[in-house]
């Protein structure tokens, strides 16, 4: 095969685990980041699993419109994985313009490189956070969208139409597939790529390990008088590496012209509600380590109980999610180790 993916992004938690995927399943992969909010402990993580020296990267700021389009001059590229995105929910209420200006303006670039070039497919990373509450769940793909609860949210669902009404107007130039991420976490099982928040961890499972390698003292529970069996929130954990592969199942999709339509929208999610509480005693026990808790008023924005229904992804695109949340804990747990050089 010789088919080029452009991942955006490739060089964060995301990106990495799908350009190992990717680079397995047989495509040429461009890795393009600007490197903002990561530095290259997972791009040299990727080239150790991978055996890829070679591995081509590229540093752009893809909010500059020549940067981005030197890179589709530059490579003859078939998909592009656009993961170059602010994502701090917190940071986003704090510097709105900054988010908006960052992550509509790198998507637009992108999409407008593309099509300079005569188009390509495109899959965009979108995210569970643009149902916000629903009224029902398991959620489908047809669960209808809420304003999200923070302007990182509006960028998602914003980029969600642009896509969808560039690919409209593009006369068969761009195809695309929108993912809708639920929670995802754990690392690669080498341990040699994983997630790297910057500062204090505003997810779970970071928060989790963090805690339990003892950089931080105590993991708040935000929340524990939810409408829950126990209390504290629900969410769909959907393993990094189950997620990664869903990228290369839609980009064969695309690839293979397997699509029903020009733009389609999967859910990525593995179907099961746990709860934090459940997240918690799961990690201590699956690997024998005392995390130091106790619960914490409700985080503002939090929705109760969010889960997928992946239902069309199965069907459609043939993927599956694999892994329990114990052997994902344990990926998690292996990587802080490995950050910690334990
Ligand atoms: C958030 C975003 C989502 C984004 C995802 C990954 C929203 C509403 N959600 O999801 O779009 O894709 O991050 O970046 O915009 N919790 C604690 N203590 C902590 C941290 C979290 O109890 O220290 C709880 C939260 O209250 C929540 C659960 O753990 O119930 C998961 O939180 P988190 O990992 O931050 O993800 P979400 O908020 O679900």
């Amino acid at each position: 095969m010789d088919k080029t993916v452009l991942v955006s992004g490739g060089a964060g938690f995301i990106g990495s685990h799908v350009t190992v995927e990717l680079l397995a399943a047989g495509y040429n992969v461009v890795v393009a980041d600007n490197f903002s909010n990561c530095d290259r402990t997972c791009f040299e993580g990727v080239k150790k699993i991978t055996g890829r020296e070679d591995l081509p990267l590229e540093v752009v700021d893809f909010c500059n419109a020549d940067e981005a389009k030197a890179i589709f001059e530059k490579y003859p590229i078939d998909a592009v994985i656009h993961f170059a995105a602010f994502k701090a929910v917190g940071e986003s209420v704090a510097k709105p313009l900054m988010y908006y200006k960052n992550n509509l303006q790198s998507f637009l670039n992108v999409l407008q490189a593309a099509l300079d070039k005569g188009g390509c497919n495109v899959l965009f990373s979108s995210s569970a956070t643009v149902y916000g509450e629903p009224d029902k769940v398991p959620v489908t793909e047809e669960t209808p969208r809420k304003p999200a609860t923070s302007p990182y949210g509006n960028t998602k669902t914003m980029c969600e139409d642009i896509l969808r009404d560039t690919v409209k107007a593009s006369e068969g130039k761009l195809k695309s597939i929108l993912l809708r991420y639920f929670n995802p976490i754990g690392a690669h099982p080498s341990a040699l790529i994983g997630e790297l928040p910057r500062g204090v961890p505003n997810n779970l499972v970071p928060f989790i390990t963090q805690t339990a390698i003892g950089k931080r003292e105590c993991l708040s529970i935000f929340g524990n008088d939810y409408p829950t069996p126990d209390g504290t929130c629900l969410r769909d954990y959907i393993d990094i590496v189950d997620l990664a592969k869903a990228h290369v199942f839609a980009v064969t999709r695309m690839m293979e012209g397997k699509m029903k339509q020009d733009c389609e929208v999967f859910n990525v999610g593995t179907g099961r509600p746990v709860s934090v509480l459940e997240l918690v005693n799961a990690f201590e026990k699956v690997n024998g380590v005392k995390l130091n808790w106790k619960f914490a008023p409700r985080r503002p924005g939090d929705v109760t109980a969010i889960w997928a229904d992946p239902t069309l992804a199965n069907r459609e695109m043939g993927w599956k999610a694999t892994r329990t949340v114990e052997e994902t804990l344990k990926a998690a747990w292996a990587w802080e180790k490995h950050l910690a050089g334990k």
